[in-house]
């Protein structure tokens, strides 16, 4: 189980994390961090970053296929075996449909894979958490890859998100994203009540990547 609060890294598409460059990004990451941090790199790169460093791996995406005849789909034994401990499910920049999300978070309980479940707002977040994931990330879409954190521009709205969540589901835990770069924004996401941060831009693309593990870090 991924401690909390914890720092989730979506490497996204990124050039600068994936391949050799997400390697050394994650024993940055590895080497600075003293709290709960979990990457989510490129599917073609977990397992690497698995064997290489001692970091909790999730995938990005996982499709709701079963092994058999399926193409270009991510098959949830395939990430097992690659080595992932869990999965963001329907990030808002690769939206399902609600019978995927609800037959992914299914299929992940019964492989014992942590699952986060990304909403758009508090009322999506809600109906996230009647899916019983571990987490619910809340994420406006206009705030991600921005220069405002969602915990500084929409404070009452990740406030609402966590007690919506908590209403259907005491037990799953809410995280927040879009925007977050520093300390600040994550003490802010912990005091509105979240257990953690989901970011990528803010460190993936940062010249500074140590120092700002350490900014980040200093909330914790
Ligand atoms: O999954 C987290 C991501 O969507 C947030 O992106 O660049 O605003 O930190 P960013």
């Amino acid at each position: 189980m991924i401690e909390t609060p914890v720092i989730m890294v979506n490497y996204k598409t990124y050039s600068q994390s994936i391949g050799e460059s997400g390697l050394e990004l994650t024993k940055k990451i590895e080497n600075a961090a003293e709290a709960s941090w979990l990457v989510c790199p490129q599917p073609v790169d977990i397992r690497t970053i698995k064997e290489k460093t001692n970091i909790p791996v999730f995938s990005q995406h996982i499709d709701a296929v079963k092994p058999g005849s399926n193409t270009g789909h991510l098959l949830i034994d395939a990430m097992v075996d690659a080595g992932v401990e869990g999965t963001l499910i329907n990030h808002s920049e690769n939206r399902l449909k609600l019978s995927e999300i609800d037959e992914i978070v299914t299929m992940c309980k019964e492989k014992g894979l942590t699952t986060v479940i990304c909403a758009n707002n508090p009322a999506t977040s809600a109906a996230a958490a009647a899916l019983k994931p571990d987490f619910v990330a809340y994420e406006p879409p206009e705030l991600i890859g921005g220069d405002i954190s969602v915990s500084t521009a929409k404070p009452e709205v990740v406030r609402e998100a966590v007690e919506r969540v908590k209403a259907v589901d005491p037990d799953v835990k809410v995280l927040c994203g879009a925007g977050v770069k520093n300390g600040k924004d994550v003490k802010k996401a912990l005091e509105l009540g979240t257990e953690g941060v989901l970011l990528a831009s803010g460190l993936v693309k940062s010249d500074d990547v140590e120092g700002v593990i350490r900014d980040l870090e200093s909330s914790l």
